[in-house]
C-alpha cells in the first residue's frame, strides 16, 4: 500500500492533526488561570489572578551561595541523572520540614517530583481509569481538576463551609454514587489555606473525613502546598500525621522557597511509593538534580524557618490589606478570610457572573480569576478568587478599588436596564453548597 492511500482523518484549517488526537485530550483547555497570565502581566494591570509567590523577599545571596557551593562541591552529581526517588539527603530534609506539621515518615517512603504538580499527575496515572470518580472540594485547585481530566476522571465536588470540607456533603455524596455503582478512587482535598478558597479543614472534622474515607476503601490524597504559611495560628496537623496508610501526602518548596526550583514530593504507603517511583521514571527519569541538591543546601545552611516566618510576614500584611479593602469598598459582599495561604473567596450578588464581568474589569486595569476556573461541573460563576500574594499592600487597595468600580457598574446598568429591583445580596456563604447539577 502506498502511502498516498492511507485514510487520513480530516482536520481543520487550524490544525491539520485536529481528528488524529487522543480521546484523553479532550479534557486539554487552557485555563482560565492561564490565559490571564498574559493580560495580567502587563504592569498597568493589578492582577489578583495568578497565585505567584513574592520571591523577592527571598535572600538572594543565600540562593546565590547555595547555587555556587553546589557547583563546587557536587557539580559532577548536580550535573547527572540522578534516582528516580530523588536525592537522598533532601529526602531526610523533607522529613524535618513535614515534622513541623505532625508528619513522621520514613525517607524510604518520601519520592521528590518536579514540583506537587507532577506527583498530582502521577498520582491520577497510578489509580484512575477513564470513567473513575475522584472527589475533591467545592471549589478545587485548578491544576489538579486539569489533571483530573486529562486522565478521563469525572471529578464530583463536595460542599465545604468555613471549617472547610463538609463530612455529611461527603458521606452522602459517597453514598449516593455508591447508589449508582460508581468507582470512587481517591479524595482530593486541600486542609490548609485552601486554594482557592481560602478555608481551613477544623481539626475536629480530620479525624472524621478519614474514618469516612477508611470505612469506604477510599484513598486520601492530600495537597498541602500552603500549611507553613500560616498567620497567627499554626494549621492543624496534617491528614497524613492521623492515617499513615490512607493517606498519599503531597507538599512543594514552591510557595515555602521558590517555585523556579521545581522541587515537591509525595510521602506515600510503602507499596504505593514503589509505584510511583516507576511511573515518575517513565516520566522523567529522574526529577533535578541540580535543584534538589541546591534545595538541599539552601535549606542545610540557611534559616530556612526564619525565612518562612518572613514570608508569613508578607502575606498576613497582604491579606490583611485586602480585607481591610474589601470592608471599605465592597461591604455588601461576603468573602472569606483565611488564617493563612494566598487567597480569598469572593461571593458575589447572583446576578452577577464573573467570567463576563472579566474583560470590563482588565479594562479597569484589574484580574481575577472566575470561580468557574475551580469547578469541574461548571459552577462558579458568582463567585471569584482573589490573590493577594504577590501585588504589594497598596496595590492591593488600588485593584480591589477598581474591581468595586466594576461590580457596581455591573450592577447599575442590571438595574437600569432589567428593571430588577432592590440589589439582592449573596448570602454569607462561599456560594459553593448547592448541589451539583448532575452527580453523573
Ligand atoms: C493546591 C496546589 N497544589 C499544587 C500546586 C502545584 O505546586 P508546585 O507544582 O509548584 O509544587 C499548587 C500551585 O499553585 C497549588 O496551589
Amino acid at each position: 500500500m502506498s502511502d498516498q492511500s492511507i485514510p487520513r482523518s480530516p482536520g481543520n484549517n487550524l490544525d491539520p492533526w485536529y481528528a488524529n488526537y487522543a480521546e484523553r485530550t479532550s479534557g486539554l483547555a487552557a485555563s482560565e488561570v492561564r490565559a490571564l497570565f498574559a493580560v495580567a502581566s502587563r504592569p498597568e494591570v493589578v492582577s489578583l489572578a495568578g497565585g505567584m509567590p513574592f520571591v523577592s523577599a527571598l535572600p538572594a545571596e543565600f540562593i546565590t551561595g547555595s547555587l555556587e557551593k553546589v557547583m563546587r562541591e557536587q557539580g559532577g552529581a548536580a550535573l547527572q541523572y540522578g534516582s528516580g526517588a530523588g536525592q537522598p539527603a533532601l529526602r531526610e530534609q523533607i522529613l524535618e520540614v513535614m515534622a513541623l506539621e505532625g508528619i513522621r515518615g520514613t525517607v524510604d517512603n518520601v519520592v521528590t517530583t518536579t514540583g506537587s504538580q507532577q506527583a498530582l499527575d502521577l498520582v491520577t496515572k497510578l489509580f484512575i481509569d477513564p470513567g473513575d470518580v475522584i472527589l475533591a472540594e467545592a471549589p478545587s485547585y485548578v491544576g489538579a481538576i486539569g489533571v483530573f481530566r486529562s486522565y478521563q476522571a469525572s471529578v464530583v465536588h463536595i460542599a465545604m463551609d468555613d471549617d472547610g470540607l463538609n463530612p455529611d456533603a461527603l458521606r452522602e455524596t459517597i453514598a449516593h454514587l455508591r447508589g449508582q455503582g460508581r468507582r470512587i478512587k481517591f479524595l482530593y482535598t486541600i486542609p490548609n489555606f485552601h486554594n482557592p478558597a481560602g478555608v481551613t479543614l477544623s481539626a475536629a472534622r480530620r479525624p472524621e473525613i478519614l474514618e469516612i474515607c477508611r470505612q469506604n476503601e477510599i484513598l486520601v490524597l492530600e495537597d498541602n502546598p500552603y500549611g507553613l504559611l500560616h498567620f497567627d495560628e499554626k494549621a492543624p496537623d496534617a491528614l497524613r500525621s492521623i492515617d499513615e496508610n490512607g493517606v498519599i501526602y503531597l507538599g512543594s518548596f514552591s510557595k515555602t522557597l521558590a517555585p523556579g526550583f521545581r522541587v515537591g514530593w509525595a510521602l506515600a504507603p510503602h507499596a504505593i511509593r514503589e509505584k510511583l517511583i516507576l511511573a515518575a521514571e517513565s516520566a522523567v527519569l529522574s526529577p533535578s538534580a541540580f535543584s534538589q541538591l541546591t534545595v538541599s543546601e539552601y535549606l542545610a545552611s540557611t534559616d530556612w524557618k526564619a525565612q518562612i516566618d518572613t514570608f508569613r510576614g508578607v502575606y498576613k500584611a497582604r491579606k490583611e490589606a485586602m480585607v481591610a479593602a474589601l470592608e471599605e469598598y465592597l461591604p455588601d459582599l461576603s468573602w472569606t478570610d483565611p488564617d493563612g495561604g494566598f487567597y480569598v473567596w469572593l461571593a458575589l450578588p447572583d446576578r452577577l457572573d464573573s467570567k463576563q464581568m472579566l474583560p470590563r474589569a482588565v479594562k479597569e486595569l484589574v484580574a481575577y480569576t472566575p470561580g468557574t476556573a475551580f469547578f469541574a461541573d461548571g459552577r462558579g460563576r458568582h463567585a471569584m478568587r482573589l490573590s493577594f500574594c504577590y501585588p504589594t499592600p497598596e496595590n492591593i487597595r488600588v485593584g480591589i478599588r477598581r474591581l468595586a468600580t466594576v461590580v457596581n457598574g455591573e450592577l447599575d446598568l442590571l438595574d437600569t436596564f432589567a428593571g430588577t429591583g432592590p440589589l439582592q445580596i449573596a448570602s454569607r456563604d462561599l456560594h459553593v453548597s448547592a448541589p451539583p447539577p448532575d452527580l453523573d
